[in-house]
């Protein structure tokens, strides 16, 4: 074998190593869309969980909020508020009480406005913030408060 380093053999390990590379990025996009369907229940988007996305966005809870660590770090973490407060039987409830007494006006105490949303309109949040906290995030956040 030859002692020199060519610059014929610095081209193809440049070359060579750039194509490896892309192929395995390509094939790893390739199986991260593919599990993504059932990661994120895509089969569980029922029309509720869509409008409740939008009154989401419409009122720009994310301003103040995260949904799993996007947002801002201003008030809770979202994601998992479904887990924390109450789940399947007191989750709904919860946000309809929630939702109406804001403002709580507890000195020193972080404020949340009064968005008056409608019936209609909490529950759909509900069912939205329900379906977040059911995708699959390998258990991020790792634990209920967070
Ligand atoms: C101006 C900032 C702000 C915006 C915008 C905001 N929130 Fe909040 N939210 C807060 C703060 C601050 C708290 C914590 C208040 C407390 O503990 O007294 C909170 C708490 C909550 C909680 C209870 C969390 C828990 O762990 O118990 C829920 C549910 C909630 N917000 C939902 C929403 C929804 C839905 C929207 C959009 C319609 C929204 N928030 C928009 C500031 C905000």
């Amino acid at each position: 074998m030859s002692e020199t380093f060519t610059k014929g053999m610095a081209r193809n390990i440049y070359f060579g190593g750039s194509v490896f590379f892309f192929l395995i990025f390509l094939a790893l996009t390739y199986h991260t869309e593919q599990t993504f369907p059932a990661r994120s229940n895509v089969d569980q988007l029922t029309e509720s969980v869509i409008r409740g996305k939008s009154v989401w966005e419409r009122n720009n809870c994310v301003g103040c909020h995260t949904l799993l660590g996007e947002g801002a770090y201003f008030a809770p973490e979202l994601g998992n508020v479904f887990k924390r407060r109450g789940g399947d039987e007191g989750f709904k409830p919860f946000l309809h009480a929630w939702m109406k007494m804001q403002p709580l006006g507890v000195p020193g105490r972080r404020a949340m406005p009064q968005f008056n949303l409608s019936d209609q309109e909490v529950d759909d949040m509900a069912e939205f913030l329900k379906w977040s906290s059911k995708i699959d995030t390998n258990n991020w956040p790792p634990n209920k408060e967070g």
